[in-house]
């Protein structure tokens, strides 16, 4: 059952078992306010979301977004950040845990929360418009979506010190060359390019694609031992599914073809 969630400054369709979720305040180039990250969070809680294979996250307009709305945190106290937390602004760790694979189609302005939320993505497929940063230290904060832990982790505590406390822009071509990218495609080519993928995913038997996402996610996290058991264990789970056996099936069967 499609969730009846108000939708103004998100859009969200369901193409082919592909969700398409795209940040729509393109007046403001998609600054991600309070209101806008409330919509998203009932829109990542529904069916839809749950139903499908794969989740394309995208923008509208000149940008894919330019960061946290600047004018709601201006004269936030602590007690108001807290609260912001409980509210909204988890939504980029929802993201980050949607059991189902998550991509970025990226173009223009990816800035600051938007980066973070970006980094939250498993594919990220930027277009040679695409511009990132941190700028969260020039303005007295950090990065705190998820974005300074992730950064470090995907870069290193060097490079990541570098892009957090200078806080300068850098291009698609670099962001690739830096292993943030899945791909760099031409202009305007970002969301073609990510619904193939999307597709390409949705191919895919579900529950192995969502057991290896989850898996890859937890490995910084475990030991060396208890990583190998969360391999055995799952492959001696996914072994015994019927999407498994039909898997082989097909497989075998493709071989057996003159
Ligand atoms: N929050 C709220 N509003 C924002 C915004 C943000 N992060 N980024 C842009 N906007 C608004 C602008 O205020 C402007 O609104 P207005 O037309 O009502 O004045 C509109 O979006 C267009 O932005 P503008 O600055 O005119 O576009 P530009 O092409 O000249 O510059 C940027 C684009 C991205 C360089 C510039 O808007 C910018 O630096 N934005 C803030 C980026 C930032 O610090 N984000 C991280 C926050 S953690």
């Amino acid at each position: 059952m499609p969730d009846a969630a108000s939708r103004d400054l998100i859009e969200f369709r369901v193409e082919e078992r592909v969700a398409v979720l795209t940040l729509q305040r393109e007046e403001k180039l998609n600054a991600l306010s309070t209101a806008m990250e409330a919509e998203l969070l009932a829109a990542l809680q529904g069916d839809d979301v749950a139903n499908s294979r794969c989740l394309v996250f995208t923008g509208a307009g000149k940008a894919f977004s330019a960061g946290a709305d600047i004018n709601e945190f201006r004269d936030a106290d602590a007690e108001s950040i807290a609260a912001y937390y409980r509210a909204t602004g988890d939504v980029y760790e929802r993201i980050a845990a949607l059991p189902i694979p998550t991509i970025g189609a990226i173009h223009g302005w990816c800035l600051g929360g938007a980066f973070e939320m970006a980094l939250a993505f498993d594919f990220r497929i930027a277009d040679e418009t695409a511009t990132f940063g941190l700028p969260e230290v020039q303005l007295g904060i950090i990065p705190s979506s998820g974005g300074t832990h992730r950064i470090v982790r995907m870069l290193g505590p060097a490079k990541a010190k570098e892009l957090m406390l200078l806080g300068r822009r850098f291009d698609a071509q670099e962001a690739e060359e830096l292993g943030l990218l899945t791909e760099v495609v031409p202009a305007g080519e970002h969301l073609d390019r990510a619904m193939d993928i999307a597709r390409e995913l949705a191919e895919l038997p579900p529950l192995a694609v969502q057991t290896a996402k989850q898996a890859a996610d937890l490995m910084p996290e475990a030991s060396r031992e208890a990583g190998i058991l969360i391999e055995r264990l799952a492959y001696a789970a996914l072994a015994q599914t019927t999407e498994a056996k039909d898997a082989v099936e097909n497989f075998t069967r493709r071989d057996r073809r003159p």
